[in-house]
């Protein structure tokens, strides 16, 4: 079994002080960083982009998981690669043409990463799943944080896994969307190996950090 990580969204974060915000998510035992990059097009909501994301990256050791939200996505690929992003993860929805993306995503020696919002089926993505490394899936609708956990896309984990085993391959499986103490045992139960928090990890507890990172990864 792979080991379970944690990659605490900053969007939940308080963004006039996002480099401390990094060095609180090093402290407290972070295994990586998710950047919900949101465009205002493909989901209802802006957030921060390329400058933002150079800059942390200078100050941080982690791996940046970059989630796009952002449609077009291909022309911006090599921007966020530049940037700093280590893992680049798109929506098939806001590409032309998955596999060129996949392909340049790889191109680019960054990890990639397809997400499946609660609606999109597996069968979207199952010709790629052997070129990709790691499958996002969402519990709730891309766009904001703070949502209640969907638990239907639990199904879609299962299913996953078991493709998994028998095509014999290796890809993460990362769940977003609405993540707390309660549903992050029955996601890694179902197969996640990473799980995405923002607000758990930045508001319960009065924020401790590393206490919320410990709470989620216990099973
Ligand atoms: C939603 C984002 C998520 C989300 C996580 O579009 O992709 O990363 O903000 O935040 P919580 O944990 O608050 O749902
Ligand atoms: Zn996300």
């Amino acid at each position: 079994m792979k080991k379970i990580q944690i990659s605490p969204s900053i969007l939940s974060a308080d963004f006039s002080q996002l480099g401390n915000e990094i060095k609180r998510l090093e402290e407290g035992g972070a295994d990586m960083i998710h950047v919900d990059v949101m465009d205002g097009h493909f989901v209802p909501n802006l957030t921060i982009g390329p400058p933002v994301i150079k800059a942390l990256k200078k100050s941080s050791r982690l791996i940046f998981d970059v989630h796009l939200m952002i449609s077009p996505v291909h022309k911006y690929i090599e921007t966020y690669a530049d940037a700093g992003a280590d893992i680049i993860t798109i929506h098939p929805e806001a590409t032309e043409d998955l596999k060129s993306s996949i392909s340049k995503i790889k191109e680019l020696k960054k990890k990639v990463g397809v997400s499946l919002n609660p609606e999109t089926k597996i069968t979207t993505i199952i010709d790629f799943l052997e070129d990709i490394d790691l499958v996002l899936v969402m519990s709730v609708n891309p766009g904001f944080g703070g949502q209640k956990f969907m638990p239907d896309v639990l199904t879609k984990i299962k299913e996953l896994k078991k493709f998994q085993k028998e095509k014999k391959i290796n890809f993460d499986i990362e769940i977003d969307g609405g993540i707390n103490f309660e549903n992050s045992k029955t996601a890694i139960e179902a197969g996640a190996n990473i799980l995405v928090s923002g607000t758990t990890i930045f508001k319960s507890n009065n924020g401790d950090i590393k206490k919320n990172i410990k709470l989620l990864k216990s099973k």
